[in-house]
C-alpha cells in the first residue's frame, strides 16, 4: 500500500495546527485578559468564552488584556446591564501608563428602566482628555449583545458600533494636535458605582435593592500589533481577515462609512464638545476646526 506522501502528510498537520489556532484565538478570555479587582465579582465562564462582570454595594469589578497593544482594529461584544442601572457605568477602553498616558474610551452610563443608556466617548493625549462626545443608541443595549469597536492606526481613531462608525479623531499632528502613537495601550473594562454624575447628571442614583448589576462579553476579537519588549509585532487573528492581513493599518473612512457616521451625528449624538462654544470661550480645540 503506498504511504501517504510525507509533505502532504506534513501540510495537512499544518493545516490542522493553523486552523485550531486561529479557530481559539478569535474569542478566550482565559487567554486574553485577567480579572483584576472585584474579589470574584469578574468571572470567566463557558471555557472562556464568556465574561461577566458585576457590581454591588461592597464593589464592583474589572478586567484588562494580557498583551500590550501598539495600534489595532478591536473588537468586543457587549451586553450591557438590564432593568434599573442608574448610576452604574460600564467603561470599556483602551489605555497607556503614566501621568501622560493615551486613553481611548467608551463609557456606559446606565438609567432608569426603559430610559435610554449614554454612550460616552473620549480621546486622551498625553495625559489631557476634555473631548467627549455622547450618543443614544439606536437600540436597547441591554437586550442583546453589540458589537463595540476601535480602529486605531497612525492616521485615525474611528469608534464603531455594530459596524457603524461613531465617531473619528484625526491624526492631525502636522497641525500641532497631540496623537496617541507612541506608548502601547491595555485594554481594560470595569462596571462601577458612579452615582453622583451619571444618570441625568447625578440626580438618579443607584437602587441597590436591584442588584448586584452584571454586564457580558464575549467574542473578543484583535487584528492588533502586540507590543512586546519594546517592539511591536502585526498580525491578523481571525480567519476572516487572514486574506485582507493588515489593511487595517491605513484603513480610513470609505463613502459610506462617511455618511453612517454623518447619520449618527444627525440622529444620535446628544453631545459634542467641539460644538460646546460656552465651555471654550477661548476658542474650540484646534482639531474641532480643521476637521
Ligand atoms: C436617562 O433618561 C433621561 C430621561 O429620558 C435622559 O434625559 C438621560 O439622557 C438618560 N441617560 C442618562 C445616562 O442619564
Amino acid at each position: 500500500m503506498a504511504s501517504f506522501p510525507s509533505t502532504s502528510r506534513v501540510m495537512l498537520m499544518l493545516t490542522l495546527i493553523v486552523g485550531s489556532l486561529m479557530a481559539t484565538y478569535a474569542s478566550n478570555f482565559y487567554q486574553d485578559f485577567d480579572v483584576t479587582w472585584g474579589d470574584g465579582r469578574g468571572k470567566i465562564l463557558n471555557s472562556g468564552q464568556l465574561l461577566t462582570l458585576s457590581l454591588d454595594k461592597a464593589s464592583g469589578s474589572g478586567f484588562q488584556s494580557k498583551n500590550e497593544y501598539m495600534f489595532g482594529k478591536i473588537d468586543m461584544q457587549l451586553k450591557l446591564v438590564p432593568g434599573n442601572s442608574a448610576g452604574t457605568v460600564t467603561a470599556y477602553y483602551l489605555s497607556s501608563k503614566g501621568s501622560t498616558w493615551d486613553e481611548i474610551d467608551f463609557e456606559f452610563l446606565g438609567n432608569l428602566s426603559g430610559d435610554p443608556y449614554i454612550l460616552h466617548t473620549n480621546v486622551f493625549c498625553q495625559g489631557k482628555g476634555n473631548r467627549e462626545q455622547q450618543f443614544y443608541l439606536w437600540f436597547d443595549p441591554t437586550a442583546d449583545f453589540h458589537t463595540y469597536s476601535v480602529l486605531w492606526n497612525p492616521q485615525r481613531i474611528i469608534f464603531s458600533v455594530d459596524g457603524t462608525p461613531i465617531r473619528e479623531f484625526k491624526n492631525l499632528e502636522s497641525k500641532g494636535v497631540p496623537f496617541p502613537k507612541n506608548q502601547p495601550m491595555r485594554i481594560y473594562s470595569s462596571l462601577w458605582n458612579a452615582d453622583d454624575w451619571a444618570t441625568r447628571g447625578g440626580l438618579v442614583k443607584t437602587d441597590w435593592t436591584q442588584g448586584p448589576f452584571t454586564a457580558s462579553y464575549r467574542n473578543f476579537n484583535a487584528n492588533a500589533c502586540v507590543w512586546s519588549s519594546g517592539a511591536s509585532s502585526c498580525s491578523s487573528s481571525s480567519p476572516s481577515s487572514a486574506s485582507t492581513g493588515n489593511a487595517w493599518l491605513s484603513q480610513e473612512l470609505d463613502s459610506t462609512g462617511q455618511e453612517r457616521l454623518n447619520w449618527v451625528h444627525q440622529n444620535y449624538m446628544i453631545y459634542n464638545y467641539c460644538e460646546d462654544t460656552k465651555r471654550f470661550p477661548q476658542g474650540l480645540p484646534p482639531e474641532c476646526t480643521m476637521s
